[in-house]
């Protein structure tokens, strides 16, 4: 606990945990993110928080496509490589392992359960250091079985990215 109760309660949330994929041309990335969730059931609509100054931000907002790329909890050394920024970590893709979405042609990383695709359909400018960027679901894979209750999530990391 620290001594400020709203970063305590956002931290409280169970926030799960993925890899956002981006292609602009030849140009392909992958991120942690764990700000994701549905957002309208018809047209199925997603919301993911993306920090302006990332260089998945610049991907996504130019390309205009993402992947969301969920994991099995036993699978979380597949979402390590991509931990660090492209500005840190300019080569991170250079051995990554990865089919492309059929409908988008992101990433699908080695190792993901499912995924989904999404083109996006708005952008917005919230004010904050990150922008939520709209994405409409346009295509999905099951790679592994599993539900919900198997899903990589960020407690089971003992990471923290809230407050
Ligand atoms: C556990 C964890 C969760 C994260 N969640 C988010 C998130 O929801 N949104 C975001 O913009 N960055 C998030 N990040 C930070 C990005 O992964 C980080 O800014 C990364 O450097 C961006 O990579 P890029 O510049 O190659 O796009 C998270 C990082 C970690 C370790």
């Amino acid at each position: 606990m620290s001594d400020d109760p709203i970063k305590d309660v956002l931290r409280r949330l169970p926030y799960g945990l993925y890899s956002i994929t981006s292609r602009m041309d030849d140009e392909i990335n992958a991120m942690v993110l764990n700000w994701f969730s549905q957002i309208s059931f018809e047209p199925q609509l997603v919301a993911i928080a993306v920090q302006k100054t990332s260089y998945s931000y610049k991907l996504i907002s130019l390309g205009k496509v993402f992947i969301v790329n969920v994991f099995n909890k036993k699978e979380v050394g597949a979402i390590k490589p991509f931990i660090k920024g492209h500005s840190k970590s300019p080569d991170k893709m250079k051995d990554a392992m990865f089919t492309e979405g059929p409908i988008t042609g992101c990433p699908i990383l080695e190792g993901a359960a499912a995924y989904l695709e999404c083109k996006v359909s708005a952008i917005h400018d919230v004010g904050g250091d990150h922008n939520i960027i709209v994405g409409e679901v346009v295509g999905a894979g099951r790679i592994k079985p599993g539900d919900a209750k198997d899903s990589l999530t960020l407690p089971d990391l003992g990471w923290s990215y809230a407050g």
